[in-house]
């Protein structure tokens, strides 16, 4: 087995890859523990609502396109035990979104039912980033092994495939929300474009029927008379 390789395998490489996820929401504790204690946190800067939703959000993208490029660094670098990793990565995106949304829904719309689905249909770009909330939800409930076995692989796989069309979404989402400066929504739709067109050249390689053998003629010299 090869050095690489080696580290992939270690449960330690698994521990140091969680905590490593984990580092975006511990970096918030402190300036939010400040703002609880003393009302005010220069880091959350005048609008602490606003920062967290923008922190979250921009963690979530961050999570859906590195969990994207989990498959195609694997086949590149023929690292099969990359695929370890891809389940947690695309949890932490699940759980930066579920932050993401409850900051949304309990600091800004108060637990209002109402007031959440007048806004849901009211702002395009809150339509979209439901959208690709909602569709992060399947994947996380069916990301458990007993699921894979419950809906068979083919079957799961397909559905697995959900996760480029959230993170289509959340482009959307963040390319609509922006005033002015797209030029980061628009890194970060570029980056997917990549993905998606990686898979799809991928997909049509793995089609195409398979080069023929070369012929080889048998040594007639070691065979009998
Ligand atoms: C796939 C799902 C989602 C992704 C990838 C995502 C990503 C983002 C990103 C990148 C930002 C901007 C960050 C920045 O400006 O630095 C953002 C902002 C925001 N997102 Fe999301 N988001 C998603 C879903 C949602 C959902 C479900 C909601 C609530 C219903 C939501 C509400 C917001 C709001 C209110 C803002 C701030 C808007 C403003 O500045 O006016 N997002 N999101």
């Amino acid at each position: 087995m090869n050095k690489l390789a080696k580290i992939l395998r270690s449960p330690w490489t698994k521990i140091a890859v969680f905590a490593l996820c984990l580092v975006p929401i511990s970096l918030l504790a402190r300036p939010l523990w400040m703002l609880a204690t003393t009302g005010y946190s220069p880091d959350l800067t005048a609008n602490p609502i606003e920062y967290i939703t923008h922190y979250t959000g921009t963690w979530t993208i961050r999570f859906l396109l590195i969990t994207l490029s989990v498959t195609p660094l694997r086949k590149i670098f023929n690292q099969p035990l990359l695929a370890r990793y891809r389940r947690m990565l695309g949890l932490f995106a699940f759980f930066y979104v579920c932050l993401h949304f409850l900051t949304w829904f309990v600091l800004d719309k108060f637990f209002s039912f109402p007031e959440m689905w007048a806004d849901i249909l009211k702002r395009r770009y809150i339509t979209v980033g439901m959208l690709g909330f909602a569709m992060l939800l399947p994947l996380a409930v069916t990301s458990t092994a007993g699921w894979v076995r419950r809906l068979g692989f083919v079957k799961w796989q397909r559905l697995h495939r959900l996760i480029y069309f959230a993170a289509l979404a959340g482009v959307i989402h963040y390319y609509w929300l922006v005033k002015s400066d797209v030029r980061l929504p628009l890194m970060y739709g570029a980056i997917l474009a990549i993905l998606m067109l990686y898979r799809l050249a991928a997909r049509q390689l793995a089609r195409q029927p398979a080069a023929p053998r070369p012929v080889t003629t048998p040594n007639t010299a070691s065979l009998p008379d």
